[in-house]
């Protein structure tokens, strides 16, 4: 009787718009589905960085290095805000990494695309944090407190990682012929697994109804990817370049694009951990994460040192 007045309370708070922080009772199936999400979120960010990173020492100019540079950086930061957001949960960074580490946890399946020329820099900040842009928005209305916040510090600095992806289309889609042809290649291998960002059609998805039950989805799969096809699509025309779907026409009745439909079977496949660089991504991760044990040793060893000299004093 006692859980089930608590269960009730629990969703009277979430349907009157109030946060659920740490230290309030949750059912464990919100906690596990937070745990998922926010661990997964953060493993994305920190894994994002490979793809961006492999064109540090390529970039074509200080300033678009420097940008480069800036950007990445932050990405590093919303993987922590995002860790500590998950740890509130009662689960360690050691076990969310074990997760990922061991293939039980996922991150992004747009990660695990190559990045082969600039323009595809230009592809990942527009279409990629452009994607992330609108899902991330959306979040920061997400029932639990440090999640919410987390969003709210992460979305304030995503604006500056799409207008930097899109200068960089921008300038090659308006350049010299081969800089068009360029970023039309990225536009054409960036478009369709952007799209898959926002996960399956809410039909088809295990975790939708109890994400918008629990508001820790605001807006679904299907209403988020539509929100971006139909801004992004007009960006696309507006620097003469053509997204690669078939299907896209403007219907004049309805005010808004129609388009086709995503290759599920590609989707399923990457998420399952055979997309191009799914190996490669977690081998380097992996291999990262060791060569920094000595830093994460020297600081905790640094800390308790400082603990132990505050006691004495
Ligand atoms: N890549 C990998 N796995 C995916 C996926 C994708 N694009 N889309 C869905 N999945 C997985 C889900 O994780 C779930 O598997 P699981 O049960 O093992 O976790 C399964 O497919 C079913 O999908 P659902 O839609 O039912 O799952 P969710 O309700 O969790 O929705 C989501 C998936 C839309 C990604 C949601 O988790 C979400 O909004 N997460 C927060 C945002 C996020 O993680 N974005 C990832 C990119 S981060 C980023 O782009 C940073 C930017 O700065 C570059």
């Amino acid at each position: 009787m006692e859980d089930i007045k608590k269960l009730e309370e629990f969703q009277a708070k979430i349907d009157a718009d109030l946060k659920i922080e740490p230290k309030d009772w949750m059912p464990e199936e919100y906690r596990t589905h937070l745990q998922r999400q926010i661990s997964q979120h953060a493993h994305s960010e920190v894994i994002g960085m490979q793809p961006e990173g492999n064109w540090i020492s390529r970039a074509p100019s200080l300033r678009s290095k420097v940008v480069l540079l800036a950007k990445i950086q932050d990405e590093a930061g919303h993987g922590q805000y995002l860790y500590s957001a998950a740890e509130t949960l009662g689960k360690s960074r050691d076990e969310y990494l074990e997760e990922l580490h061991s293939g039980k946890a996922k991150y992004s399946s747009i990660f695990n695309y190559p990045t082969l020329t600039w323009a595809d820099i230009g592809a990942v900040g527009w279409l990629v944090d452009g994607a992330a842009i609108v899902n991330q928005v959306s979040l920061q209305r997400t029932s639990y407190g440090p999640y919410s916040r987390a969003m709210v510090r992460i979305c304030k600095e995503e604006s500056f990682h799409q207008r930097q992806g899109y200068e960089i289309m921008a300038t090659c889609a308006l350049g010299t012929p081969e800089q068009k042809k360029m970023a039309q290649d990225a536009l054409n291998r960036f478009w369709w697994p952007s799209l898959m960002m926002f996960g399956p059609h809410d039909s088809e998805s295990a975790h939708t109804a109890n994400a918008m039950k629990w508001r820790i989805k605001r807006e679904t799969n299907d209403e988020l990817r539509d929100k971006f096809i139909q801004k992004t699509v007009q960006q696309a025309e507006v620097i003469g370049l053509t997204v690669p779907d078939p299907d896209l026409k403007w219907n004049e009745a309805d005010g808004r694009y129609e388009y086709g439909e995503i290759n599920w079977d590609e989707f399923w496949n990457v998420v399952k951990g055979n997309g191009p660089c799914n190996k490669q991504r977690m081998r380097h991760h992996i291999k990262a994460h060791e060569d920094g044990t000595w830093v994460r040793e020297a600081a905790i060893a640094y800390a308790e040192k400082q603990k132990s000299k505050q006691l004495v004093a």
